[in-house]
């Protein structure tokens, strides 16, 4: 169980970094009216790509932490809801992850149906800067360092 934890834990440096750069690429490069080239198409599939993995190894990481036994221990998941610490690391955090990870899915997919430049960058744009707020939300910093 470390390693997965200590995998998902370096790999989240990766997919903030990637993240952060997809997004204000974006960003920069819709309010700039630049043209979209294979830089572009790479580092937002590359985004896309470090997030699916990420969504993988935290869904093992939940399994081998055997979570359900934990909400089984407190007495169910009106317990859990009413502690700030588990409500974040079992229901908080995977499923905001989640919905961001669909925003990233969302975005990249809207932006391959686009055939201009433009509307390519604003559907990144906005599905990605959507995703990255969340995941700034609910990465656990404090367990992070
Ligand atoms: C973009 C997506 C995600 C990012 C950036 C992310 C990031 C992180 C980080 C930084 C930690 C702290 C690791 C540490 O101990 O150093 C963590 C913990 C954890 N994450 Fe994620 N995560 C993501 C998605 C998910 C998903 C989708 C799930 C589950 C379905 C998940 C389940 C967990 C679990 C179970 C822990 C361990 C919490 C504990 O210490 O008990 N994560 N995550």
């Amino acid at each position: 169980m470390e390693i997965v934890q200590f995998i998902h834990s370096k790999w989240a440096y990766l997919v903030l970094l990637v993240l952060v750069l997809a997004t204000f690429n974006a960003l920069i490069k819709f309010f700039g009216d630049k043209e979209f080239d294979a830089k572009d198409f790479r580092i937002s599939l590359f985004a896309l790509i470090t997030m699916h993995i990420q969504l993988l190894i935290g869904i093992v990481l939940f399994f081998m932490k055997d979570y359900f036994s934990v909400i089984e221990q407190v007495g169910g998941m009106g317990e859990v809801m009413g502690n700030k610490a588990l409500r974040n690391l079992i229901v908080e955090h995977p499923l905001t992850m989640i919905i961001a990870i669909t925003l990233v899915t969302i975005g990249y997919s809207k932006h391959k149906k686009k055939l201009t430049s433009k509307p390519k960058f604003k559907m990144l744009a906005i599905f990605y800067t959507l995703a990255l707020v969340l995941v700034l939300a609910k990465i656990p910093w404090s367990l992070w360092f």
